[in-house]
């Protein structure tokens, strides 16, 4: 078993590796670019980790899928940035401003196919491939629920929680679970990691959008305040309005209706009225819930105790995160 550092420097070490296809520039420069600045490489170290609970033997059978698994989250990263108008990724610019819109078109469309294209060189397991279909299909139905829900204003919290589930759960359930399953674990094994994944991926998302607002400008390496901006419908806006009395309610429906120009104003006062509701609190204990649960299947795994303490301070990790 490889410790947590190592199986870090193993996957930094693939990912420096790889070798795009030089010509045409325009197309390939971008995906070096999006590779090159970094990222905290979950999903694939995810894998790897689930890999290792069961096997030694790292090669390209393990290695090729979890990089197809980075990869593909880059790709929709590059359409996320487009979709939800962001300027800045892992502390700078996004494709799409550094080149074009069409840029990161294409090239996050070349991203998804080099995904498949390398899942393909590392495996020939009819589960894993089945498990990388799901994954995949099911974040882009997801991100279509969050680009719905920016136009619908009785978004519940449950569709919320839904929505998550497949934009961002799913990849880091199903990066454990190929994972486990190339690794040679039992069926309930498999379902465990997989579950324990599913639910560290709400926590993770939650995160993400408390720290879309409360995070430190100086660590977060994102934009502060796009979701509010884009009247994404979270897990803090939905509780806001749960919450907020009829003038605070009316303030938030203004503030939805406002057409973009004063997006500074828009974030303080929706960030006043989150404070006034003390909704960051009630998000990180959501959180803090979300990752007890996940830690708690992860506990019914059935390998050795020592061995899945790198997982538990993986997600520990996590929970503590800053970007
Ligand atoms: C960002 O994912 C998108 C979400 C699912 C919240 P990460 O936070 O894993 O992004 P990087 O790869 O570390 O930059
Ligand atoms: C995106 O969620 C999740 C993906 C599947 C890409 P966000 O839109 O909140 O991710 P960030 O904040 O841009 O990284
Ligand atoms: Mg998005
Ligand atoms: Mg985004
Ligand atoms: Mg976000």
């Amino acid at each position: 078993m490889y410790s947590l550092k190592e199986q870090e420097a193993i996957i930094a070490r693939a990912i420096c590796n790889l070798k795009f296809v030089k010509e045409p520039a325009g197309l390939y420069e971008p995906l070096e670019y999006m590779m090159s600045i970094g990222g905290k490489r979950i999903r694939p170290r995810l894998c790897l980790a689930a890999y290792n609970l069961y096997s030694d033997d790292i090669g390209d059978n393990i290695i090729s899928p979890a990089l197809a698994l980075e990869i593909f989250h880059n790709f929709t990263l590059l359409h996320d940035d487009l979709m939800d108008k962001s300027d800045m990724r892992r502390g700078n610019p996004t494709v799409h401003k550094k080149w074009n819109e069409n840029t990161a078109i294409l090239s996050g469309d070349t991203m998804l196919i080099i995904a498949y294209q390398l899942f393909n060189q590392g495996i020939r397991n009819e589960e894993a491939w089945t498990a990388f279909i799901d994954a995949t299909l099911g974040v882009c139905e997801g991100q279509q629920y969050d680009i719905d829900f920016e136009t619908r204003n009785d978004v519940t919290e449950a569709e919320y929680m839904e929505m998550i589930r497949m934009k961002t759960s799913l990849l880091l359930g199903y990066a454990l679970k190929i994972g486990a399953l190339l690794g040679g674990a039992n069926k309930e094994d498999v379902e465990h990691l997989y579950t324990f994944g599913e639910k560290m991926g709400l926590a993770f998302q939650l995160q993400d959008d408390w720290l879309d607002v409360y995070g430190d400008p100086k660590t977060f390496k994102k934009k502060l305040g796009g979701d509010i901006v884009d009247n994404k419908k979270t897990f803090m806006l939905i509780n806001a309005y749960q919450r907020a009395d009829e003038t605070q309610k009316a303030e938030l429906d203004r503030w939805i209706q406002t057409p973009k120009g004063s997006d500074e104003d828009k974030i303080t006062a929706v960030t006043h009225i989150y404070n006034i509701l003390g909704i960051g609190e009630l998000a990180l204990q959501k959180i803090e819930e979300l990752f007890a649960e996940s830690l708690k299947s992860l506990d019914q795994v059935q390998v050795a105790e020592e061995k899945k303490t790198e997982l538990r301070v993986f997600a520990n990790k996590l929970l503590g995160r800053k970007y």
